[in-house]
Order: structure tokens, then C-alpha cells, then sequence
């Protein structure tokens, strides 16, 4: 497994080894990712207000962070400057943003200890993306808000990009967990009972990759890696952001990650925006993963603000 620093690589050259496994990171950030990471820390001061946005847990319940959480998630998705700012730093990344579909940019955090791992901040368990209907060729990006470090971060475990896992994604659906599960998230606070898909055996975690980079720097890697949010031993709460994003010649042709132990149905595809003009993939390109479930488990227009998983 390759990691490369500030990679000049082509964005074609980037994804074939992406979905070889290799992870990009990118130091220093692009303008619109720093803007984008500015615009979240905006956000969460004003929620927060006076506090410390890094240290609430000392001051709030719980469920009181987990209320506002779920009012700021959901702001920083559906913020107007939130998809520009994506599309500018898959462009200043060397994307071409006709063939480039991406997904809402979301906010994550993790808290330290047990105050809060659940629901609106859900702590993830060892999982590839790909056990929650993503295609293989999605790609996965991931910045931090605020400075973080080694036990602050999250994990990509590498034995398992070529080893299979026993795991509990064949009772996955992406559209049953639009239709009963997204829209409450911020009622789990100190348990989760969503099914989601997990490990079903013991997983070396070790040897891990942490990802450490300055604020609104960037890593890349395939939606098939297994990675999981590193269980916060500091006291600093760590917020970051994450988006996806698949091309379009890549979904056309199948092509990205192998498949060596995912098992769920339904299919993400509908999800991505194009960089251009934030139109949908073909339907004739979605169609291409589709199984039928997506008429099974119809559901009103959702918008995709509380995503499970992935
Ligand atoms: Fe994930």
C-alpha cells in the first residue's frame, strides 16, 4: 500500500491507485478546502456560543451537545457556500468537475471518552463504506476542522485491503436505512440500536495508518478501506469533514475497488451531484447498480442529512 504526499499525479493516474488501495494526502490545503474548514469552524462557534467548541463535553450534557449537533450538522450540509466550496477544491485538486459527481460534504465529530459516540456523533466501528452501499469506485475524502493528532484521528487498517472480513453487511440496505433509521439520529445519545454493518470476528487493528494533516488538509482513499474513528484519548473534541465522490467514466465502466467481502444491497449512486451543474448521474448510469430494492423501500423526498455509515 502506497501513501502519497502532494501527489502531481493526474486525477485519472490518482484513481487507478486508489482503487489499488494507495491513500493521497494533500499538504498544504487547497484555498477552497481551508475556506470550506473555516466556514464549518464559523458555524460550530455559533452554535456553541461562548464555549470552547473543542471542549463543550466539560461544560454540557450530553444530550444537550447532541441537540445542537443535530441542528448544526445538517446547517453545515445545507449551508449555500458548502457544495461551492467542495466543487472548488475538487477542481484546485485536478479533478475535471464535468466527469466529477460528489456527494454533500458532512461535518463528524468525535468526543472524548464515552461522553458522546453515538447517534448525531456517532463513533465508527472497523467498516468500509462499501457494507453501506457505496460503490467501489467511490472515492473517500477527509480533512480535519480543528488541529488533531494521532489520538484524536481516524484509522484506515490496512491487513484488510486484501483480506476479507467476516461482516454484517448482506443485512444492509441503503434505501430501508433512508426509510427508517436516518431521520432519528439524534436520539441515540448513549447507545446506537441502528443494524448497521459490522465486523462479525475478531479485526486486528494493528498495524493502523493514522492520518495526521494540518487543518483542510485532505487524504483520499477508496470507499473498500477499512477505517474506523480512532477512540479519542485526548481531551480535545475532534471535528472534521468527509464527502465521497465517484467518476463518471469509472461508474459507466464498473470500474474501482475489488470486492472481497461486501454483501449489502441497494446502491448510493443516486446520491452524487455533478461538479458543474450539480445535475444527477444518468439514469442510465445508476441504473447499472441498481437491484430492485430502491422500489421496495420508497420513501418521500429525502435530503441526505444525518448519512449513516459510509
Ligand atoms: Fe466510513
Amino acid at each position: 500500500m502506497n501513501i502519497f504526499v502532494d501527489s502531481v499525479m493526474t486525477d485519472d493516474e490518482r484513481r487507478k491507485e486508489i482503487y489499488a488501495g494507495s491513500i493521497f494526502a494533500f499538504s498544504p490545503p487547497s484555498p477552497s478546502a481551508l475556506q470550506l474548514c473555516e466556514l464549518a469552524k464559523e458555524l460550530i462557534r455559533e452554535a456553541f456560543g461562548s464555549l470552547d467548541p473543542q471542549t463543550v463535553h466539560e461544560k454540557l450534557p450530553a444530550e444537550e451537545s447532541a441537540r445542537i449537533l443535530s441542528v448544526l450538522k445538517p446547517k453545515f450540509i445545507h449551508h449555500p457556500k458548502s457544495k461551492d466550496l467542495v466543487r472548488g477544491m475538487l477542481r484546485e485538486s485536478g479533478c475535471n468537475l464535468e466527469e466529477t459527481y460528489f456527494d454533500v460534504p458532512r461535518m463528524r465529530t468525535a468526543f472524548p471518552g464515552d461522553y458522546l459516540k453515538s447517534g448525531i456523533a456517532y463513533a465508527f466501528h472497523p467498516h468500509r463504506d462499501t457494507w453501506y452501499s457505496a460503490p467501489f469506485c467511490q472515492i473517500n475524502w477527509w480533512m480535519p476542522i480543528f488541529d488533531i493528532s494521532p489520538d484524536n484521528s481516524m484509522a484506515i487498517h490496512p491487513k484488510y485491503w486484501d483480506n476479507p472480513l467476516k461482516n454484517g453487511s448482506s443485512e444492509y440496505n441503503y434505501h430501508k436505512w433512508n426509510l427508517e433509521s436516518r431521520s432519528n439520529a439524534a436520539q441515540h445519545v448513549k447507545t446506537d440500536t441502528r443494524v448497521q454493518p459490522r465486523p462479525e470476528e475478531p479485526v486486528e487493528l494493528d498495524p493502523q495508518i493514522r492520518l495526521v494533516c494540518k487543518v483542510g488538509g485532505a487524504y483520499l482513499f477508496s470507499a473498500a478501506q477499512l477505517h474506523s474513528t480512532v477512540p479519542n484519548t485526548t481531551n480535545l473534541i475532534r471535528y472534521s469533514i468527509d464527502f465521497r465522490t465517484v467518476h463518471r467514466d469509472d461508474v459507466l465502466g464498473r470500474k474501482g475497488a475489488p470486492n472481497i467481502d461486501s454483501a449489502c444491497t441497494g446502491t448510493t449512486m443516486g446520491d452524487y451531484l455533478r461538479g458543474t451543474d450539480l445535475a444527477h448521474l444518468p439514469a442510465e448510469a445508476i441504473a447499472l447498480y441498481q437491484d430492485g430494492t430502491e422500489l421496495q423501500y420508497t420513501q418521500p423526498a429525502l435530503t441526505p442529512t444525518l448519512q449513516a455509515g459510509r
